[in-house]
């Protein structure tokens, strides 16, 4: 067999574990048996370590150093350029750590993922933090082995935003946070407060259902090539573009849980859904990274799914699902559903003071990491920092420190990629207005394909052959700006506040 093939097929059965794995986890989060629980994060230890065995194995890294000799370099298609280089970067990221570690932190970050969920609903953080001391100490070993790069947590940071430092997110967030929280300000002090007593009442869990499947349907999600589950944390998973899973959550007193959470996570399985044919089975065929990832969710939840001609579209229907609506009007519903106001929980958040929370866990990851904050300490800085951002005190744990599954997970440096994805996601939308100018239009004749057709086009066919940078340079022919996010956020919500009236 030629070097390439015998590549190629490495590559592919990482994939296969990839794959097997996510089904594990998939099933984990979408109400396994507790009492399983131990031996299936038994079995996901033993499956990854096979994983991790052939991600490292002599083989590989000798057929890598052979492809990427010259000669042999130059032959090869541009999709194999870019499986060897990402392949190359996974394995040498991955051959820094000892398999016996590797099995170690995977069966941790399992089991206190299981643990997170129990804990957080008895609002236990005492049971939890001596697994989350532990993970942070797996990592810290982790960070020592790949090499620190300018910090410790700028390892882990370029991990999930390949290219993003410290550096970049202090002034990009410091940028951000010196802009929204005047604008915050001027929003509470407006009279033009939006009611929201509407939102709050009973909503039937099987018409939710209903609405969920019908938008989703609408934005294009395959149902051929995906299903919807329920979840306490709503998530996505992409086991392959013809297998396509996400979750949500219904609340019984509250419809726009479920909504938003569904068509957020919808925004990242289309991703998933419509890489292209020529990636299948190879490690190529997923998002290029988090936060572009987090772009697509946040666009199709926000830029769209927020939009007064969205709900121009789709809120005859809601009202026909939810009669108790009938007497609410659209620009009530719609400016209900995009008030600000600061609050406990990330993801009930707008999109305002969104980005507030994801700075202070922003600057708590860098605490633990490049100062040695430690786990007894996390619920009082965790306070504090609500306090000092959005004026907000946490009664307990629960609605404070554990709300989030990430760091259960070991995911320390992914929490910048939602913010990255709302920057990211007002750019695209800039440069979609140009390129589409009668796409609101569109969007309010309840014609989202060409949305669809146009991110299939630009981003998600991609999927991990463009780096985020480059990707982000050609659609809108400049590199992130934050700007574009600030000047999406004022427009909206000076028309929704009245705020030229202030
Ligand atoms: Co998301």
């Amino acid at each position: 067999m030629k070097p390439l093939e015998q590549f190629r097929l490495i590559n592919t059965e990482i994939k296969q574990y990839e794959e097997a794995l996510a089904v594990l986890y998939w099933d984990l989060r979408t109400g396994a048996p507790r009492k399983g629980m131990d031996t299936r994060t038994q079995v996901i230890g033993t499956l990854s370590a096979e994983m991790f065995a052939r991600s490292t194995s002599q083989q590989l890294g000798a057929l890598l150093t052979e492809l990427e000799s010259e000669e042999v370099w130059s032959e090869l298609s541009p999709l194999d350029q870019s499986l060897v280089k990402e392949s190359r970067l996974d394995y040498d990221r991955s051959v820094k750590i000892p398999p016996a570690l590797y099995q170690q932190y995977v069966i941790l970050t399992a089991q206190a993922e299981s643990k997170w969920e129990i804990c957080k609903e008895e609002n236990d953080y005492e049971s939890f933090q001596p697994l989350l001391d532990q993970i942070i100490t797996i990592t810290n070993e982790m960070i020592d082995l790949w090499g620190v790069k300018a910090s410790r947590y700028d390892t882990l940071l370029d991990q999930y935003e390949p290219g993003m430092t410290v550096a970049q997110l202090d002034h990009i967030f410091g940028d951000l946070r010196d802009q929204l929280v005047p604008l915050a300000e001027k929003i509470a002090a407006s009279p033009h407060q939006p009611r929201t007593d509407f939102l709050q009442q009973g909503f039937d869990v099987e018409q939710q259902k209903a609405y969920s499947k019908f938008i989703l349907e609408q934005m294009g999600f395959d149902f051929e090539a995906g299903r919807l589950d329920e979840s306490v944390h709503p998530f996505a998973t992409g086991l392959n573009p013809g297998d396509v899973r996400i979750t949500t959550r219904y609340l019984p007193n509250d419809v726009t849980s479920a909504l938003f959470g569904t068509i957020h996570e919808g925004g990242h399985a289309m991703y998933e859904q419509n890489i292209g044919a020529e990636l299948i089975g190879t490690t190529l065929c997923t998002g290029t990274s988090m936060g572009i990832h987090e772009s697509q969710s946040r666009f199709w939840e926000n830029v769209i799914g927020r939009s007064r001609p969205f709900w121009n579209a789709y809120y005859e229907e809601l009202q026909s699902k939810f009669p108790q609506l009938a007497s609410i009007d659209m620009d009530t519903f719609y400016r209900g559903n995009n008030v600000v106001n600061p609050s406990l929980i990330r993801i009930e958040a707008d999109e305002l003071t969104y980005n507030l929370h994801i700075i202070i866990r922003y600057e708590i990851e860098k605490m633990i990491f490049n100062e040695g904050l430690q786990a007894k300490d996390l619920p009082r800085v965790w306070n504090e920092k609500y306090e000092q951002y959005l004026g907000v005190t946490p009664p307990n744990n629960a609605e404070g420190v554990l709300q989030d599954v990430h760091w259960s997970g070991g995911a320390f440096g992914y929490f910048p990629s939602y913010s990255l994805g709302n920057m990211y996601a007002a750019q695209f939308m800039n440069t979609l207005e140009q390129q589409m100018p009668d796409v609101w239009a569109k969007v309010e004749a309840g014609d989202l394909h060409p949305i669809k057709d146009w991110l299939t086009e630009r981003i998600y066919q991609y999927g991990k052959m463009k780096s985020p940078s480059e990707l982000v340079q050609e659609i809108t022919n400049e590199p992130l700006n934050p700007q574009y996010l600030v000047e999406y956020l004022k427009e909206k919500y000076t028309d929704i506040y009245r705020l030229e009236e202030v």
